[in-house]
């Protein structure tokens, strides 16, 4: 593929929204010794795909300016690096690409062997790139930080998750069943009865007053809360928590680092803590098979033709997804 061209879409600032994007043609990208070319099939996108262009992690991302964005993808190998043990041309696989680089709103992309995981032909390429950052980091906070087990050989846990109609919420709402655990989740009046579908066993409309207060419908305490939206206070979640509580905030700001730095000094039973995914192809594999045998599912908010990247460029932005927004070259 050296020497071809690709349509891609980059943005060469910070700011700008959807129209800040713009269609190009670039060089299909080399495989490097530990990477593997893919042609893809589908590329999900994640609010942090926006956020960087915001300029939220300004300056260390992106890494240099013009950048095509995205990090979730799925697709077929089409070469490998020199190195690569365990896949060959004609994969079928899914992969993470680095937040530093992007890569994935476009046709071909580069992505490392340690990230990347077979994709049966049970699995489809846009249901596979949505497990990627929203499905791995439900999963770290449910298994890692919460405890889980998702084989439901754990102990009973009471766990609230926030913002459960979104691409982490409504895999953490399906991985927590997995887990045993009693749901309660919160969504808009719109998604009660999609999250309850999901599994739920209680739902809060985040509207009203009792979905404000994060109040149990059958007044239970949280072990855990999965927080995927922000804007509420610790003293909301405080008097909702168990004894031991938790609350893992996936979208940590100033004041969630001081709460948590507070509570760590003085001892505090009930945690704040903020996460920030680790991927490992071992969880990702792990939701691969889940998907397969049937026991968990990427739910698709809407699909667009690379050609029409920015909508759903604004519809990430808007903030009103349910489930996850794919883009497909
Ligand atoms: N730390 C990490 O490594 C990590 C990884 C992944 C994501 N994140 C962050 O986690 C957050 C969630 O990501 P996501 O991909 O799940 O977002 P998303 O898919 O864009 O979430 C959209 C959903 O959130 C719901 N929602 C918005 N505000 C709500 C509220 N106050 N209460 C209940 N539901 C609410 C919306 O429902 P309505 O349409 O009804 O309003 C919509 O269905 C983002 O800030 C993202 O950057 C962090």
């Amino acid at each position: 593929m050296a020497g071809k061209l690709m349509h891609a879409v980059q943005y060469d600032s910070y700011g700008g929204g959807a129209a800040g994007l713009k269609h190009v043609e670039v060089p299909v990208p080399t495989p490097e010794k530990d990477e593997v070319l893919l042609k893809l099939e589908a590329t999900t996108l994640n609010p942090i795909d926006w956020k960087i262009q915001e300029g939220v992690l300004r300056p260390l991302l992106p890494r240099k300016f013009p950048h095509v964005p995205c990090t979730d993808v799925a697709g077929e190998v089409l070469e490998v690096g020199s190195g690569v043990k365990n896949f060959r041309t004609g994969d079928k696989v899914v992969a993470m690409l680095s937040h530093a680089t992007g890569g994935g709103l476009a046709e071909f992309a580069v992505a490392k062997e340690s990230l990347t995981v077979a994709r049966p032909p049970e699995v489809s390429a846009a249901e596979a790139s949505g497990l990627l950052v929203a499905g791995l980091t439900a999963h770290e906070a449910l298994t890692k930080t919460a405890g889980i087990k998702l084989d439901g050989s754990g102990e009973h846990a009471d766990i609230l998750i926030t913002a459960a109609s979104g691409g982490v919420g409504h895999y953490a709402v399906q991985l927590a069943k997995l887990g045993n655990a009693h749901v309660t989740a919160t969504c808009g009046a719109r998604n009660m009865e999609f999250v309850k579908s999901l599994g739920a066993d209680e739902v809060l409309d985040y509207k009203t007053p009792e979905g404000a207060a994060l109040k149990s419908p059958s007044g239970r305490k949280y072990d855990a809360v999965i927080h995927c939206t922000s804007g509420i206070p610790w003293s909301t979640f405080e008097p909702n928590l168990s004894e031991n509580g938790k609350v893992i905030d996936i979208t940590p700001g100033v004041n969630t680092m001081i709460t948590c730095a507070v509570k760590k000094v003085t001892c505090a039973k009930k945690q704040l803590v903020p996460l920030i995914l680790t991927a490992k192809a071992e969880n990702l594999d792990y939701l691969v098979k889940q998907v397969k045998a049937g026991k968990l599912k990427t739910v698709i908010d809407s699909k667009h033709p690379l050609s029409e990247a920015e909508y759903a460029w604004a519809k990430s932005i808007g903030g009103h997804a349910t489930g996850k927004v794919i883009v497909e070259p």
